[in-house]
């Protein structure tokens, strides 16, 4: 059986982040002690994906090489591909084709943020769970009509979804994590552009709709979902990962101890990659935690 892997859609234009963003991807932007990019990386290492693609524009892919490398620091394998221009995230399958290779897939946007008590574990089933052919996540917002908005039937099922609807059926929009199956690529080389030039996403969910069942996972009061698309969500998003690691003296979506925990590396390599942020909390953070991991198992 086929290994799921990761795509991390991480281009765009981010408008709503002008000027922020005028010379820099709002994917490198920082929320609150990490780059923005770090957090859905962490969600994919979560799920125990361990080759991931990064998709980005030519003028941004290779600041995302400097930062995140081959991957190996964190054992895992990190792969770059371009997206010439914005034209929708449904097309992160179609340039992922190749690295998928017939594997199914976990695409999650650059720019989402999820935490909630037991969501790796959930995580974790759902991307072994090969029967699936797509899970989405749904989540109760305020302002429904910026999203990709699900109809949910009474059992727990997916009857549709509608993009930005004027008039939305529910509050639960569909965020920007999907567990496809190998079919994915290949639908979405079918789309045709929407009004907005762009082949939705919202349009690939709706042919698995057609052809099977989507399972939708709400996520309840326990979890959190940001979309740091605008500058109070970004804001927001800072102040709630600063908080939630104030509180527990521990840190949300570091990819080092992620990696450590899953038993992809060594202790003494976080140790080493400590010492060259030393001056910065993180760095110490990342020392304290190798070094209690390494008492434990000793
Ligand atoms: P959006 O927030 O919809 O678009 P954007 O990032 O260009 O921002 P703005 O609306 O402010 O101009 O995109 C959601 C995520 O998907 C974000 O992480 C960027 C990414 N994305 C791409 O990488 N390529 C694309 O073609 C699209 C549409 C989005």
């Amino acid at each position: 059986m086929k290994e799921r892997k990761g795509i991390i859609l991480a281009g765009g234009s981010g408008t709503r982040l002008y000027p922020m963003t005028n010379v820099v991807s709002k994917q490198l932007l920082p929320v609150f002690d990490k780059p923005m990019i770090y957090y859905p990386l962490s969600t994919l290492m979560l799920a125990g994906i361990r080759e991931v693609l990064v998709i980005s524009t030519p003028e941004d892919l290779p600041r995302f090489e400097q930062l995140l490398g081959t991957g190996e620091q964190w054992g895992i394998e990190i792969q770059y591909q371009l997206q010439p221009s914005p034209d929708g995230i449904a097309q992160a399958l179609i340039i992922g084709e190749k690295f998928l290779a017939n594997s199914p897939s976990a695409l999650i946007l650059g720019d989402n943020i999820f935490h909630g008590s037991g969501f790796g574990e959930k995580l974790q089933e759902i991307s072994h769970d090969l029967t699936r052919n797509l899970t989405l996540f749904a989540c109760q917002v305020h302002d429904p009509e910026r999203y990709g908005v699900a109809e949910i039937g009474r059992d727990g099922q997916l009857i549709g979804i509608e993009e930005k609807p004027k008039m939305p059926k529910s509050n639960y929009a569909v965020t920007g994590l999907y567990f496809y199956d190998e079919d994915a690529p290949k639908l979405a080389g079918e789309l045709n552009p929407s009004d907005r030039g762009e082949l939705e996403i919202t349009g690939l969910n709706n042919m698995y709709l057609k052809r099977s069942q989507v399972h939708v996972e709400r996520l309840d009061r326990g979890h959190v979902w940001f979309d740091t698309g605008t500058p109070e969500s970004l804001s927001e998003a800072s102040q709630y990962v600063q908080a939630v690691e104030h509180r527990q003296g521990m840190k949300i979506h570091c990819p080092e101890e992620i990696a450590l925990r899953k038993g992809w590396v060594e202790p003494d390599q976080i140790i080493k990659q400590a010492k060259r942020l030393a001056n910065s909390a993180y760095g110490r953070y990342l020392n304290k935690m190798a070094e209690d991991f390494k008492r434990e198992i000793d």
